[in-house]
C-alpha cells in the first residue's frame, strides 16, 4: 500500500502556494524534529529509533548513505556531518544508482536510507537489496508507516509534517536536522567532545531563529529572483551554482530545486572545479549564485568570484558577510552557524530564489511538469 498526501485534502494557509507554505513552516518543522531529542547534560541527541545501543554503534566503521534527488543530496550534508562530528567515513550516493551495481555490502557499515515520503521505488529497492545480502539499514523517512519505514531495522522520523509541493523543502531542511542529531550521538560516544557536543546543541536550538530571520527577507530575494530568471517571454539561459566542501551540496540543492520548478537550466560545481572546465561558460549571460561562507576556505571562494568577474559573469552571494562590491553584484547576508550546520542556512534563500524564478515565469509552481510527489515506479 502506499500513502500519499493529496492536494485537495489540504489548503494552502493563505499563501499562494504550497510550496511558500511550506518554506515558511521551516521554523515549526525543525522544532518537531529537535522535539525531545537534545540532551543538555550529556551534550549529546537522544534518538530512540535507532535500535542500536552504544557498542552496536562503536563498531560500524563506516555510513552509507542512499536517497534520491533532494533526499541525496541531503545525505550529502548528512555525510558531512557524520564526517565532521564523528570522524566516520560517510558517503551519500543515489539509491536509483546503488541497486542495480550488486553492491558491496560489508558488516561493519551502517546503511542509511532517505525519503521524505517513504514510497520512491529505487530507494525500497536498494533497502530490500542491503537486507537481503544480510546489511543493516536505519531510515530516515518523513511519512510514518510508509514502506521504506517499514522495511528498514529502526530511524529517525522527520515529523516535518505533510508536503504536498512536489519541490521538497521542509523535509529537506527537517533531514539534514536529523543527520545533524544522527552524528551528534554518534560523534559524542566516539571523540566527539562536551564543549563541542555542547557547541552543536546550541546551535541546532537557535537554527529556528535563524531560518525566521532568513524569510524575513524574502522581499529582497525576490527581487533578485525576478532579476536572474528574466520574463516568462524570455527566461535567463541558465545558471551556475558554485559552493566549496560544506556549500558543494548546498549549491547542487540550489540547483535541483531551480531546475525543478522553473524550468531554468542550472549546474552546479564545486568552486575548486570551475577553472578545470566549466570556466568556458562563464558570460553575463550565465549568472552564478556562489555559496560564500565565512569559514576557513572564504579566500578560496573570494579568488573564484574574482576569476567569474574578470569574465564579465555576474554574481549573487549567498554569504555571512557581503563581499567587496568589485567580487558580487548582489549578495543574501544569512546568519552565522556553527560551520558545520551552516549548509543548512545557506539552502533556505535558495529555495525562495528558486521559488519565486518560478513564480516570476509563470510556472505551475507546485506540480511541476513531467514530475511526481513521491515516484513509486522504476
Ligand atoms: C525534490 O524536490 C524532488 N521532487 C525529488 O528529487 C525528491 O526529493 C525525490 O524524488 C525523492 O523523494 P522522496 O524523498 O519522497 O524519496
Amino acid at each position: 500500500s502506499t500513502v500519499d498526501w493529496e492536494i485537495g485534502s489540504y489548503d494552502t494557509a493563505g499563501y499562494q502556494h504550497f510550496l511558500l507554505k511550506e518554506i515558511h513552516e521551516q521554523p515549526a518543522a525543525v522544532e518537531r524534529t529537535l522535539s525531545g531529542r537534545l540532551d543538555e547534560r550529556f551534550a549529546t541527541a537522544h534518538l530512540g529509533g535507532l535500535n542500536l545501543d552504544a557498542r552496536e554503534l562503536r563498531e560500524i566503521r563506516r555510513v552509507k548513505i542512499l536517497g534520491c534527488g533532494s533526499a541525496y543530496y541531503a545525505g550529502e550534508m548528512g555525510a558531512q556531518l557524520i564526517e565532521e562530528l564523528a570522524r566516520i567515513p560517510a558517503h551519500s550516493e543515489p539509491a536509483s544508482e546503488f541497486r542495480y551495481r550488486n553492491p558491496v555490502i560489508e558488516a561493519d557499515t551502517l546503511y542509511i536510507a532517505v525519503s521524505q515520503s517513504g514510497e520512491t521505488y529505487d530507494t525500497l529497492a536498494a533497502v530490500q537489496e542491503i537486507k537481503r545480502k544480510g546489511g543493516r539499514v536505519l531510515g530516515v523517512v518523513n511519512t510514518v508507516g510508509s514502506a521504506i519505514a517499514r522495511e528498514c531495522d529502526g530511524g529517525i522520523y522527520l515529523h516535518a509534517g505533510p508536503e504536498i509541493s512536489v519541490a521538497s523543502t521542509k523535509a529537506f531542511t527537517s533531514t539534514v536536522i536529523a543527520f545533524a542529531l544522527l552524528a551528534l550521538h554518534f560523534g559524542r560516544i566516539h571523540d566527539l567532545s562536551p564543549a563541542d557536543g555542547r557547541r552543536i546543541v546550541n546551535a541546532l536550538r537557535a537554527l529556528p531563529g535563524q531560518i525566521r530571520e532568513i524569510l524575513d527577507q524574502e522581499e529582497q530575494v525576490a527581487k533578485l529572483a525576478a532579476e536572474f530568471a528574466g520574463t516568462a517571454g524570455a527566461p535567463t539561459e541558465g545558471m551556475m551554482f558554485i559552493g566549496r566542501v560544506r556549500g558543494y551540496p548546498v549549491a547542487r540543492e540550489g540547483a535541483q530545486k531551480l531546475k525543478e520548478i522553473s524550468y531554468i537550466h542550472a549546474e552546479a560545481y564545486p568552486a575548486s572545479e570551475l577553472k578545470h572546465g566549466p570556466l568556458a561558460l562563464i558570460s553575463p549571460e550565465l549568472p552564478t549564485v556562489a555559496l560564500v561562507p565565512d569559514d576557513e576556505l572564504l579566500d578560496k571562494n573570494l579568488t573564484t568570484l574574482g576569476e567569474i568577474k574578470a569574465r564579465s559573469g555576474r554574481v549573487l552571494a549567498i554569504a555571512h558577510r557581503a563581499p567587496e562590491a568589485k567580487l558580487a553584484d548582489h549578495c543574501i547576508v544569512v546568519p552565522k552557524s556553527e560551520p558545520e550546520l551552516d549548509p543548512l542556512l545557506l539552502n533556505i534563500p535558495l529555495q525562495l530564489l528558486a521559488y519565486h524564478a518560478a513564480v516570476a515565469l509563470e510556472r505551475d509552481v507546485d506540480r511541476p511538469r513531467n514530475l511526481a510527489k513521491s515516484v513509486t515506479v522504476e
